[in-house]
């Protein structure tokens, strides 16, 4: 069967898309990244693409005249690659109602947070000033509203004694690394759906031993 062709947009440092591209990697991996786009010329991301023969596109933000103009040309560069999935991977841009729109149910974003706590920035520092015990990530499709939409995959984690939002964000990125390639295998096989807002994932998944929910394909 054909691989689902995926396109990732981020802006920095890409370990999130180093997990999907170590995925999909991976034998019988349902789907392909055919693409990456940074909004940033510096994004170390795009050498770690390059490294795995991944195209790669800069599109400066900055040089657009409005939120719009930018996102048609994302929206036209995905296109042009015939891209059926778009990944938001440390993608520090918000995107326009109709970008949104446009992908509705094929746009992607990882939060690190356990939603709908904690939208938005620093949710690590914020994380430990609500004294949560628990944190974690978010995989889920896009809505117009930051960090909303039908979630996919949550991994927690423990907040330990002693964290501070370093120590923190490194356990929670490991969980990351963990999680997407999970949002992303389940959607690449075609067993996940939204239903009126929520996610429905077809078939079981095996036991992990982490909080990851839905638990990981083994
Ligand atoms: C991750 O924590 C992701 O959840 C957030 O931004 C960070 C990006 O890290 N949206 P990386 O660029 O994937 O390493």
């Amino acid at each position: 069967m054909a691989r689902l062709r995926v396109g990732v947009l981020i802006s920095g440092r890409g370990s999130n898309l180093q997990a999907l591209i170590d995925a999909a990697a991976g034998a019988g991996f349902p789907a392909e990244i055919v693409l990456t786009i940074s909004n940033r010329r510096d994004a170390q991301g795009l050498e770690r693409a390059a490294k795995a023969g991944i195209a790669t596109q800069v599109i400066e933000h900055g040089k657009f005249a409005s939120r719009e103009a930018f996102d048609a040309a994302l929206d036209q560069a995905l296109r042009a690659s015939r891209v059926e999935l778009v990944c938001n991977a440390g993608f520090m841009r918000i995107l326009s109602a109709g970008f949104v729109e446009a992908w509705r149910d094929r746009l992607v974003n990882i939060h690190p947070s356990l939603l709908p706590a904690f939208p938005g920035l620093h949710t690590h520092e914020r994380a430990l000033e609500a004294g949560v015990r628990l944190h974690g990530c978010t995989v889920h499709f896009v809505r117009s509203k930051v960090d909303d939409g039908p979630i996919i995959v949550q991994a927690a984690v423990p907040v330990l004694a002693g964290d501070d939002a370093e120590k923190l964000a490194e356990r929670v990125l490991a969980a990351e690394h963990r999680a997407y390639p999970l949002a992303l295998a389940l959607i690449a096989a075609g067993r996940v759906r939204v239903e009126g807002e929520r996610v429905v994932i077809r078939g079981a998944v095996p036991a992990t031993g982490m909080l990851l929910n839905p638990k990981a394909e083994s």
